[in-house]
């Protein structure tokens, strides 16, 4: 399956699918990564994996409907199979999300639903729960919204920071994301409500 991936960071869950996709046995291959930011650590890693990375910057067009429409086109130029949001710090509104309905992914560092929006891990920190993890779902026309996919446990240690807790959440992360492009990518994805089934066995 044509993979295209959107970050706006360091791209370190990138990183895991670009290490995963060499293996032809994992179905799922990064042909595009495109990013909101020109200076994104994800591009750089894109580029020495020899896959095409693409800037699509807000400030270069006239409003956030405009910034959209840009991000799709440079999306669609890969003909991507599925579509995996993996950072990506901006919210793509129905133009974009309508596009690629029902082959678009995301990863949130946190149990949705709880604690979604860009902050989760420092709002489940600040909540005080001991448990808490990461979740990858499809994106709906919400923020953090759509039938959840995956999700894995993190625990929250005594003396955790944002930062030390986001660290810990991003291991477990990646290698769910991982897991997941790859079943996807080899099972296909059905989405019946809020329930997601891979593969052909419900
Ligand atoms: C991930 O934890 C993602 O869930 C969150 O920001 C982090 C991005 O990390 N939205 P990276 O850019 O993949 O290293």
């Amino acid at each position: 399956a044509r993979v295209v991936v959107l970050v706006s960071g360091a791209g370190s869950n990138l990183a895991a699918i670009l290490a995963a996709h060499d293996d032809a046995a994992y179905g799922a291959r990064v042909v595009g990564v495109v990013s909101d930011k020109a200076d994104a650590g994800g591009l750089d890693l894109a580029r020495r994996a020899g896959v095409a990375a693409v800037t699509v910057a807000p400030g270069d067009f006239v409003d956030r409907a405009a910034w959209n429409e840009a991000v799709a086109q440079a999306v669609d130029v890969f003909r991507p199979d599925l579509v995996v949001l993996a950072g990506f710090m901006r919210i793509l509104g129905p133009a974009f999300v309508g596009r690629f309905a029902g082959r678009t992914i995301n990863t949130h560092p946190a149990l949705l639903p709880s604690f979604p929006g860009a902050h989760g891990v420092r709002d489940a920190l600040a909540y005080g729960v001991r448990v808490t993890g990461c979740t990858v779902h499809v994106v709906d026309d919400g923020v953090d919204t759509g039938p959840i996919i995956a999700q894995i446990a993190v625990p929250v240690e005594d003396g955790d920071d944002e930062e030390s807790l986001h660290e810990r959440i991003k291991v477990a992360e990646r290698a769910l994301l991982v897991e997941t492009v790859g079943r996807v990518a080899r099972e296909g994805m059905r989405i019946e409500g809020r329930r997601v089934v891979l593969g052909g066995v419900s």
